[in-house]
């Protein structure tokens, strides 16, 4: 039987037991609506207070009402951006990102653009660094603000969050971080950072698909983006989805207690599997050697085309992607990868792989030894020098 190696848990991650356990609770028998006043919507009720108190202390809230919760990760960015965009636009039309956000910023600042609203999307440098001066420096008078991701999801660069908000609060101008791919892997304090606000998802964190919450600084205002019931005190219509939330709630728990276990573990493997591929001839690792995710290992191998490594790697029961999981299919390169300079050719060529708590140091090895062999072979039909 093929040995079966997951290595994409930046696009998602299996579901945990415990997590499990408490979806099918709150499907099967605790299934009632939190707004009821009788006994069914008293538990869904107490599940939503318990998450709610979980993501809060997962993130450093300083109080459980400052979670919103969402149907995900690309939610709870746009009802950031649309939402602060809303409620400020007295002061100010101008939005701060960089050229590497997730789609979920990328396309929703351009939607804001249709609506007036100017974006300056700031660059990176070769490793995909955003430099917090050319934040200070493109704010105006006219900027309310800040969109900059924590981590990066395609080759797990980190960015310099804590920095980029200090420059931004200095001038009254509102910070949001995409911390989705960064909460299941390193610690992160709301308060450490000075952000006003802060997105995350379940299915990146051993939970559920289909939910998120966005954290929301006690005092920042922000428009609802869904209009009904007053559901999340307002800012969110819409009957909670419980067994999703109770996901992840028990996800942020689970979270909080491995999470020095699972870092440790991580930047094991990650170490052990970034030595073994860069000393691989013409396979260059992507983005920081050290400000990076614990669990993010990009490469490049020049004069081959990432699709085809990766229906290769696939063929042997490993799961690698190229690029993000929302670009991989599509024909044009990564923009994340050609905003750090990098050329279409080794764009072309990058791959992708994400560890997680279950990988082993036995699957790290036996991807080594079946990489090499796929990139020999596929080299031969490549009609590209290797570089
Ligand atoms: C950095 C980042 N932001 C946002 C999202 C979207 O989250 P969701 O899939 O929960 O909508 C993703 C998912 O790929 C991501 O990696």
């Amino acid at each position: 039987m093929v040995r079966k190696v997951y290595l994409d848990h930046s696009a998602t991650t299996p579901v945990h037991p415990r997590v499990a356990a408490v979806v099918n609770r709150y499907m099967l028998a605790d299934f009632g609506n939190a707004s009821s006043i009788h006994d069914f919507g008293r538990a869904a009720e107490r599940a939503l207070k318990w998450s709610r108190e979980r993501v809060a202390e997962l993130v450093g809230a300083s109080e459980p009402g400052e979670i919103v919760f969402t149907s995900g990760g690309t939610e709870a960015n746009n009802l950031a951006i649309k939402g602060a965009a809303a409620a400020h636009r007295v002061r100010g039309d101008h939005i701060i990102t960089s050229a590497v956000e997730h789609h979920a910023v990328l396309h929703t600042c351009e939607a804001l653009e249709k609506d007036g609203f100017r974006v300056t999307r700031v660059g990176v440098d070769e490793f995909g660094r955003v430099d917090p001066d050319e934040v200070r420096d493109a704010i105006n008078d006219d900027t309310i603000l800040v969109t900059i991701m924590l981590a990066n999801n395609e080759m797990g660069t980190l960015q310099p969050v804590a920095e980029i908000a200090k420059a931004a609060r200095e001038r009254d101008v509102l910070v949001h971080t995409d911390a989705v791919q960064a909460v299941p892997q390193m610690p992160v304090d709301v308060g450490e950072l000075g952000v006003d606000m802060l997105s995350l998802s379940g299915h990146k964190m051993y939970g559920p698909k289909g939910v998120g919450a966005l954290y929301v600084r006690k005092g920042t205002r922000i428009r609802p983006q869904e209009h009904g019931g007053h559901h999340e005190r307002g800012r969110r219509a819409g009957t909670e989805n419980i067994p999703g939330i109770a996901g992840l709630g028990e996800a942020a728990a689970l979270t909080m207690e491995d999470l020095p276990q699972r870092e440790k573990h991580l930047s094991r493997l990650q170490k052990r599997l970034i030595d073994g591929l860069v000393q691989l001839d013409g396979v260059h690792l992507n983005g920081h050697r050290t400000e990076r995710l614990p669990n993010n290992v990009s490469v490049s191998i020049s004069a081959i085309e990432g699709e085809s490594i990766l229906l290769s790697l696939n063929a042997k029961g490993i799961a690698a992607s190229s690029g993000s999981a929302c670009t991989s299919g599509a024909l044009e390169p990564s923009h994340v990868l050609l905003a750090m300079g990098m050329s279409h050719e080794m764009a072309h060529g990058s791959v992708r792989m994400t560890l997680g708590r279950d990988n082993s140091q036995e699957d790290v090895d036996y991807v080594l030894e079946t990489v090499p062999p796929i990139i020999d072979r596929l080299r031969e039909m490549s009609p590209f020098d290797v570089q």
